[in-house]
């Protein structure tokens, strides 16, 4: 992340000429959020989420160009050129969104309607016509731009699932492009996408990509099915490979490859950073700072339904309840970064978690000495990586999940193989973390067994877990990703372009 950006920090950007680009990245949202301070200057602030963590270092070594939207809300000429802003080694071009454009194509479409769905409907999934109509306007706004940075041939890579029409709207403005499209949350079964109004929309959308990329091989599999149901187009029938071995979707003057890659982290990175003497010193007080207890439990979500911070609290509370667990011995930090605050379902999420963290404290707490220690505001990322440190174990327990870079990172930070990871079988990190004390979400005395094994591992049983998790970890790290998709891509095309 920009130093200039961190958390708090303030930065000048300076405006460059509008240059066109070899490695263009298009996703809702810029890696830095523009904020406006009340004495009227402003400040970049890292934005939220997954996406974020894992595409800013690969942009950054590839000197590319991140289009997206600065999280600010600007009615004026939602269709303005805005000049790209260089950023350290990122140029970033701003995409704007009018309030309407926030509330019916980022908090109504994206995220009432395909957030949901994506989610195995965890919430309902809301349907309405003018929020689709919005998400045309707003993924025709974001291809425009695309296809205004992109220099002639240049590879442009669509993320997730807020833009799944721009590959298509991008190939018919710039029909030179080399243009892939990953997925960062989890595509859903058949069944559920068949509610979508707009379903075939959706995957004519993305089939504009040369390779469309998916966490899961499973994922892969169901768009393969969904392509050949709802365009009648002929594709592969072999099981797709993680890594290899695509898919692919034969249109009639091109063929469109469907594939598996598993996305990561900066590993080494936060290796490094977990064996840093100052965070290892803050891991320290932070023990300190919550009364040193026996034993540390940590959460760290945006606030989020998928991500079952209920489960842990509830499995917590029952654990304490039946004296399974002692409050005076174990205490539970939850980080949890504000998300999507204006949307009702996160709302409601917000009421029910702080309801049942206050609920867990007035039965188990002492004065001065919570239980549950909860806080509801970004991070620092190196405050994060020291709470990571100093945790005994780590609690991941949502009910679907893409990815989950959280459980990945808690593995990086661990060089002392300490620690404890606790893991939902729902992640799409679940298929690589193996030797995680892996938990079904809905299973209640699973999730509690799970966590109770965890608090009362022996060190070489625990030495023995992170030793391989780590293994996974640091060897499938974030670039290994990227050059994974980025070689699929770009197989076959002549080097000159
Ligand atoms: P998602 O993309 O759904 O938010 P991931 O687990 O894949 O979920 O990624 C979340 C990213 O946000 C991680 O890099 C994590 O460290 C970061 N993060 C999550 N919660 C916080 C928090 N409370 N403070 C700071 N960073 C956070
Ligand atoms: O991959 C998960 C993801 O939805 C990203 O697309 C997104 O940028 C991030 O989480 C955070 O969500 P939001 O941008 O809605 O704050």
């Amino acid at each position: 992340m920009p130093r200039a950006a961190g958390q708090g920090g303030r930065s000048s950007p300076k405006k460059t000429v509008n240059g066109e680009s070899d490695f263009v990245v298009v996703a809702n949202r810029l890696p830095v959020d523009l904020e406006r301070l009340p004495d009227g200057t402003t400040t970049w602030k890292r934005s939220p989420g997954g996406l974020v963590t894992a595409l800013e270092p690969i942009l950054r070594r590839r000197h590319g160009a991140w289009i997206g939207w600065s999280g600010g809300v600007d009615d004026d000429d939602v269709d303005a050129e805005d000049e790209p802003i260089l950023l350290e080694e990122l140029r970033l071009h701003p995409v704007r969104l009018s309030s309407d454009d926030v509330e019916e194509y980022y908090e109504g479409f994206s995220n009432a309607t395909l957030w949901p769905l994506y989610h195995d409907v965890i919430v309902k999934p809301l349907y309405h016509r003018e929020w689709w109509d919005r998400y045309v306007a707003v993924n025709r706004r974001f291809a425009k731009a695309a296809a205004r940075a992109a220099a002639t041939g240049a590879v442009v890579w669509v993320q997730d699932y807020q833009l799944q029409l721009v590959p298509k709207m991008l190939r018919e403005l710039r029909p030179d492009l080399t243009i892939g499209f990953f997925l960062h949350i989890p595509f859903p079964p058949v069944e559920l996408f068949m509610q979508l109004p707009w379903r075939s929309e959706i995957v004519e959308g993305l089939l504009g990509a040369d390779l469309v990329g998916f966490h899961l091989a499973g994922g892969a599999q169901n768009f393969l099915i969904l392509a050949r149901r709802l365009l009648g187009a002929p594709t592969s029938r072999a099981s797709v490979g993680v890594r290899s071995r695509p898919g692919h979707v034969d249109l009639d003057d091109r063929t469109v490859r469907v594939g598996a890659f598993p996305i990561s982290i900066d590993s080494a990175e936060l290796d490094q950073k977990g064996r840093d003497r100052s965070i290892r010193r803050r891991a320290k007080e932070i023990r300190a700072e919550v009364g040193n207890p026996r034993k540390i439990m940590l959460g760290v979500d945006r606030l989020d339904y998928t991500k079952g911070i209920d489960v842990r609290l509830k499995a917590f509370a029952e654990l304490l309840a039946e004296g399974r667990v002692k409050g005076d011995d174990t205490v539970l930090v939850q980080l949890a970064t504000p998300s999507r605050e204006r949307v009702d379902s996160y709302q409601k999420l917000r009421e029910d978690i702080e309801r049942q963290v206050g609920h867990i404290n007035g039965e188990y707490a002492e004065v001065g000495h919570p239980v549950v220690h909860y806080l509801h505001r970004p991070i620092p990322r190196d405050e994060l990586i020291a709470f990571f440190v100093a945790s005994d174990v780590m609690l991941v327990t949502p009910l679907r999940d893409g990815m989950n870079l959280v459980a990945k990172e808690y593995v990086a930070c661990r060089s002392d193989l300490g620690g404890a990871l606790v893991l939902s079988e729902f992640t799409g990190a679940a298929a690589e973390l193996q030797q995680a004390y892996q938990v079904n979400p809905h299973d209640t005395e699973g999730v509690k067994a799970g966590i109770e094994a965890a608090l009362n591992q022996s060190p070489e049983e625990g030495r023995r877990r992170m030793r391989a998790l780590r293994r996974q970890v640091l060897v499938h790290d974030v670039d290994r990703w990227a050059r994974s998709f980025l070689d699929a891509l770009t197989e076959g095309r002549p080097s000159n372009s």
